[in-house]
């Protein structure tokens, strides 16, 4: 017997046997959340120092960001949310984007498609568990980090105890928290936690106290106010044990966050060393050791930023392999509250997303922006999530320390045990987690039946490269004892007439199970090796395509595969949150539900391709009638009672319309460089002072927009004076965030442009003027990129203020005095005028000040034009619209993008400078920044397009060159061609145009 330390608590116990330091599973879960009065709040969400329990069942909290406000189309929820229940996940984490629905201070609206009730629908319909996370800081790569433009003017520092930044939340807090406190669990909805505030975790040296206990209790208590009861969680940016039980302000159960292998897309191979985290199980039981280990974001993908390298880099960087290696760190922690950031990530649609990333908010997840699941990454966390499911053991086992000797031959492994009554959990990583060598090892394990080094039967284990494996011993199977199994448990399952266990492991390696069975026979397949010991079987076995099937007594199959035929394996809960009759089938593509009725069988899905499905478990015992997709389809039995059937997928007549064919029409979206076009109606700048606190004004008023209301999209600058005839140049500091640009006239005569960098947040012009007259009226015009407003996440630094627009000018020769400016954002400014969009979907152009975005616009009456590929021949802003239909089959899912070419880089390879917007049907689904880049593609979903009716597509089209731009190339593409049992998918009902009063 080897000598195994535990870590209990602070105690250091030495145990001389496994059994010794284990503890019963289950046991009664503690009341943890009392209010002042010291009664429970609520006994359905409970915890104790493992995990959560929800009505007394003690539950693995495995959870995916998804935020609804990244896909406007209520309708598919439901679909994201089948995916991630798919993959095994009990649960989905969600942040609430404020800017979004208080645009105005002191008007809250959450309706339409920022309506949070369909989302909740939504996830109680597919048995999710939310964890809601409404701020009100969020952080999450929006436009100021969640926060409304308007809080450039709070006087008092954001995230303090400053009393106008507290009043500032408090509409929100209250709003949204009534609206999260009805769909709590206790209420018969589906969130279970929530979570105030979000890493707060940072501050500069001239913030104290920090953490503030009365700004962090602020938040708590207005949350408390509106009526939750469920407990709060917190999120600390680090391990840094702020916040948690026992200290000041402490949230009800503490969690961090982690991206430990950064966001570097640029480069998806590299893991530098030292990135994997160590420390943090013991950092947990110092900082909260009655409170189960959570993990509440963990990578699972990267943002990437304007001019950064694509998001399927991203993908690369944190693909299976990375999840294997790190999300397997994890679990040797002992996580139970687990939360991957994001397993969605959706779109930066209509100006939401900070001016750190562009449109697509891929994230480079396990679900793609288009909703495919065909990463990998998406199959291996299946293979994970599931295992998790079927081993309740893991929730309450102790966590031995991690070594490179005591469980292995191999010291380049380091293994990291857990022990729970006899069933151990061997977590084994290569000790340099990023090593790319294949190592050969033995495993020692600790059973009932002895200590074995394995495999037994010959051969040895190996870990290929960045894998990283868990090993189980004493592993109960519905009463069949797994010795112990060298190759990782995807699921098992006992059924009434039979017991099915899947194991898998990765191509061509060595692995080894050995159980107490009587009698092991192979079935299917071939190779294995079978020996029978005194009391337990063994089968040794290398892993290839060719599936094996072990019959084990009379009733149990125990199916040995290669990891890439396990990712086609589902496991299918006919019931919300309850395994007890899952359906288990081998079916490719995605399944997402099983049904049981009598002797019918039916299963939804989806299929990319013709698809042989084998119910591997769970069907009625004398299956009669099975449906797939609702259609009746023949299947057969084979040998071992599984059914199978054939799922043949004629892939329909796809017509997409050629938009370089379709008629387009055009209109000058820069009227403002015209002699007769008055800007009388457009706001004064004549603010002496500015109510924005982080930036001195050093302009004679402030031209800082949100000082006017103006927060989101492309902003602009009139700027009127008399000549003396002195002038010679004008310079501009401009601030529009990363990648902004700006272009300057001079009445219609172009003066120049910045055009932007991927890093530059803000520019220093100066451009030539023409020979001016003196006595003589003048107009400048400045353009201005808004690139959505600064996160604010490190207290104290007040980034969320850095001001948009002109921060300085001169025109030389002249006072700054003597030009009398004059600006513009989105109609309305602060009392938009699209309340179906929200605040933030519209900017400042002419055609989105007429609404010309919208369907209904009156394009009609236009100039014709050959669309946006026609361009414009000098610098400026022209606005292309076109309509077609769409006519897609039903029953397919479909994604579709537009493309923008990108190849009109001139000989010397300079791209043009221009940028585009897309709207499709009102909604601006793009912004295309083309010398900078690097979206090109810009996924629409369902829902936005009209897949059955008429489309309203438009493109602005901003040249900041001389001699004008156009864009290369639009192309419509489809992204895959699924076939789907999900259903219809209802067209989002935006406002349509009309005539706007005041529109100038
Ligand atoms: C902000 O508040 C401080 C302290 O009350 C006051 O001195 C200052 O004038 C205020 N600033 C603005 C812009 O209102």
């Amino acid at each position: 017997m080897k000598l195994v330390i535990h870590l209990l608590g602070a105690v250091v116990l030495v145990c001389f046997a496994v059994q010794t330091c284990a503890r019963a599973i289950g046991g009664t879960p503690k009341l943890w959340i009392k209010d002042s009065t010291q009664k429970p709040l609520q006994d359905i969400v409970t915890w104790d120092e493992n995990s959560l329990f929800v009505r007394g069942e003690r539950i693995f909290f495995f959870s995916g960001e998804f935020h609804p406000f990244r896909l406007p189309v209520p309708s598919l929820y439901l679909d994201v949310f089948q995916k991630i229940k798919a993959l095994g996940f009990n649960g989905v984490s969600f942040y609430i984007h404020w800017a979004l629905l208080e645009g105005k201070p002191g008007e809250f609206s959450a309706e339409g498609v920022f309506s949070l009730e369909p989302f909740f629908e939504a996830a109680t319909k597919a048995g999710i568990y939310l964890l809601a996370r409404p701020g009100p800081y969020i952080n999450a790569e929006v436009s100021g980090g969640g926060f409304p433009g308007w809080l450039q003017r709070v006087n008092g520092t954001l995230r303090t105890r400053d009393p106008e930044y507290l009043h500032a939340t408090d509409l929100y807090a209250k709003s949204v928290g009534e609206i999260i406190a009805k769909a709590q669990i206790t209420n018969g909805g589906p969130i279970i936690l929530v979570q105030p505030e979000n890493e707060y975790t940072g501050a500069t040296s001239d913030i104290h106290p920090f953490p503030d206990p009365v700004y962090m209790q602020y938040v708590e208590d207005q949350l408390k106010d509106a009526g939750i009861i469920v407990p709060l969680i917190s999120n600390d940016a680090s391990a840094s044990g702020d916040n948690a039980p026992g200290q000041p302000a402490a949230v009800d159960i503490y969690g961090h966050d982690g991206y430990p292998l950064g966001f570097d897309c640029a480069n998806p191979y590299t893991w530098p060393d030292g990135d994997l985290p160590t420390t943090w199980r013991s950092l947990h039981l110092q900082q909260s050791p009655n409170t189960p280990y959570s993990i509440v974001e963990f990578q699972g993908g990267s943002f990437d930023p304007w001019g950064g390298l694509g998001f399927e880099q991203c993908s690369v960087l944190l693909n299976n392999e990375f999840e294997r290696v790190f999300y397997k760190n994890d679990y040797s922690f002992g996580v139970a509250i687990f939360n991957i950031y994001m397993i969605f990530g959706g779109t930066n649609w209509g100006n939401l997303g900070h001016p750190g990333g562009y449109t697509s908010y891929d994230y480079g997840s396990s679900i793609t922006e288009e909703r495919l699941v065909t990463r990998e990454k998406y199959s291996e966390l299946k293979l994970e999530a599931n295992f998790f499911k079927v081993s309740p053991a893991y929730l309450v086992a102790e966590r031995g320390y991690a070594s490179n000797s005591t469980w292995t031959s191999s010291t380049a492994l380091t293994v990291t045990p857990a022990f729970a009554n006899s069933t151990a959990f061997y977590f084994v990583r290569h000790a340099a987690y990023n090593s790319l060598e294949s190592t050969s090892y033995k495993l020692n394990v600790q059973t009932s039946r002895g200590n074995f080094s394995v495999p037994q039967l010959g051969g040895s284990l190996t870990l290929n490269g960045r894998d990283s494996k868990i090993h189980v011993s004493d592993y109960d199977v519905g009463g069949l004892n797994i010795l112990y199994s060298t190759a990782e448990v995807f699921t098992w399952k006992k059924y009434d007439s039979k017991t099915i266990l899947i194991v898998y492991g990765g191509p061509s390696e060595t692995h080894e199970i050995a159980f107490q069975g009587s009698t092991a026979t192979l079935v299917e397949g071939s190779g294995p090796k079978i020996s029978k010991k005194k009391d337990y079987t063994i089968v040794n076995w290398e892993v290839s395509s060719d599936r094996k099937i072990v019959k084990v007594n009379s009733d149990v199959f125990i199916y040995l595969l290669d990891r890439n035929s396990a990712y086609d394996y589902w496991v299918v809960d006919q019931a919300l949150h309850n395994a007890s009759n899952s359906v288990i089938v081998n079916a490719g593509y995605l399944v997402r539900s099983a049904t049981v009725k009598g002797n019918t069988l039916a299963l939804v899905g989806d299929f990319n391709a013709t698809t042989t499905i084998e119910v591997i478990g769970g069907a009625p015992k004398s299956l009669a009638k099975l449906t797939i997709n609702g259609h009746s389809t023949p299947f057969r039995k084979d040998k071992l009672g599984v059914y199978t059937a054939i799922v043949t997928i004629e892939k329909p007549n796809i017509n997409i319309p050629d938009l370089s064919k379709l008629k387009w029409k055009y209109l000058d979206s820069l009227p403002e460089l015209q002699s007769t076009y008055s800007d009388a109606s457009w706001t004064s700048a004549d603010l002496k002072t500015t109510y924005n606190t982080h930036r001195p004004l050093t302009t004679p008023t402030s031209l800082y927009s949100s000082d006017y209301g103006y927060h989101t999209g492309t902003l602009l600058y009139r700027g009127h004076f008399t000549a003396t005839g002195a002038e010679d140049t004008l310079f501009l500091w401009t601030q529009g965030g990363s990648a902004s640009g700006t272009s300057a006239f001079l009445n219609s005569t172009f003066l120049g442009s910045w055009a932007g960098t991927d890093v530059a947040t803000n520019a220093n012009s100066t451009f030539t003027l023409p020979n001016l007259v003196a006595g003589k009226p003048y107009v400048l015009t400045v353009v201005i990129d808004n690139m959505g407003l600064d996160e604010d996440w490190t207290v104290g630094t007040e980034l969320m203020k850095n001001p948009r627009g002109i921060l300085n000018y001169a025109v030389s020769g002249r006072e700054q005095s003597a030009i009398a400016w004059k600006l513009t954002g989105n109609l309305g400014g602060e009392d938009y005028a699209d309340r179906s969009r929200g605040p933030l979907n519209e900017g400042g152009t002419f055609a989105e000040r007429q609404g010309f975005h919208l369907p209904g616009a009156p394009f009609e009456a236009w100039e014709d034009s050959a669309g946006p590929t026609a361009g414009i021949a000098a610098a400026g802003i022209g606005f292309f619209a076109t309509a077609f239909e769409l006519d897609l089959p039903a029953g397919y899912d479909i994604p579709l993008s537009f493309a923008f070419t990108n190849s009109s880089d001139d000989a010397s390879g300079r791209a043009t400078a221009y940028r585009a917007q897309l709207f499709v049907n009102g909604w601006q689904y793009g912004k295309y920044v083309h010398n900078v880049g690097p979206q090109t593609r810009f996924p629409v979903p369902e829902g936005i397009l009209d897949y059955k009716g008429t489309n309203y597509v438009a493109v602005s089209l901003w040249a900041l060159e001389e001699g004008g731009a156009k864009v290369e190339g639009l192309e419509l593409v489809v992204d895959a061609v699924v076939e789907t049992g999900y259903g219809g998918v209802e067209t989002v009902k935006g406002d349509t145009w009309t005539k706007r009063k005041g529109a100038y």
